[in-house]
């Protein structure tokens, strides 16, 4: 019974020590998946048709700009606390899908490119509350390269340029991207181990979409993608 009781006493010390089993500790590995929406906040530069604006050709193409639609996957976020609060985070997802449109004022909105891309993302989080709370607040601020693939230019540009006499194109091509990441999020834990989370980043994702025709002739334009990215998720602490 004396030895029964201490041991009790024993097992509930080292649980108030170790404070909530909701807290995140050093070590910790916490996983989350769920649906991961990327929403373009792009910038174009005007077209340029070998160097030149497309206006300075067709002055009723203005803006002659470039847009990129939303899209949502499967995202994952995998984060390793180094300490209590501060956490190594990776954003990863299945492959984004996006239209490129070409914005050519009177001429019309053409659809211009289908894209994929991947923009994993590695962060440093913080953890801003203590042991006791069942919401862990975060931050993080990190670093994201996309990289763009499967890229086919779409019929409705041909249709465009082809009037143009530069006939169809050959290829398109957008160049990776390297830039900062920042992000908030929210855990809120359902047990010691589930937890469900939601979060948003901004992503400086900068590109050079380029379209290739035969003699050498390009159209090209500069985009800042730069999107919010959302994502609602369920996670497990291990
Ligand atoms: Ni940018």
């Amino acid at each position: 019974m004396m030895i029964k009781s201490t041991v009790t006493a024993l097992a509930l010390g080292v649980a108030l020590a170790s404070g909530s089993a909701f807290a995140y500790q050093q070590g910790d590995f916490i996983v989350r998946v769920g649906a991961a929406g990327v929403d373009p906040q792009e910038d174009s530069s005007e077209l340029q048709v070998n160097g030149d604006p497309l206006t300075a050709v067709v002055p009723a193409a203005a803006p002659a700009t470039a847009g990129v639609d939303s899209n949502v996957q499967l995202g994952l976020t995998f984060t390793y606390m180094v300490s209590d609060n501060v956490g190594f985070a990776l954003l990863g997802a299945t492959p984004f899908q996006h239209t490129v449109t070409a914005n050519l004022g009177a001429v019309g909105v053409v659809k211009a490119a289908e894209v994929s891309h991947l923009p994993p993302t590695l962060s440093a989080q913080y953890y801003f509350l203590g042991k006791d709370s069942r919401f862990q607040p975060y931050a993080g601020i990190g670093v994201n390269y996309t990289t763009f693939f499967d890229e086919e230019v779409a019929a409705e540009l041909d249709a465009v340029t082809s009037t143009l006499g530069l006939g169809e194109a050959t290829g398109v091509d957008l160049d990776d991207s390297f830039g900062f990441a920042f992000e908030v999020g929210c855990d809120f834990a359902v047990t010691d181990r589930i937890i469900v989370n939601a979060a948003v980043w901004k992503i400086d994702i900068d590109t050079t979409a380029t379209f290739s025709y035969a003699g050498g002739n390009k159209i090209e334009a500069d985009v800042g993608i730069d999107p919010l990215v959302y994502m609602v998720a369920a996670g497990y602490k291990f």
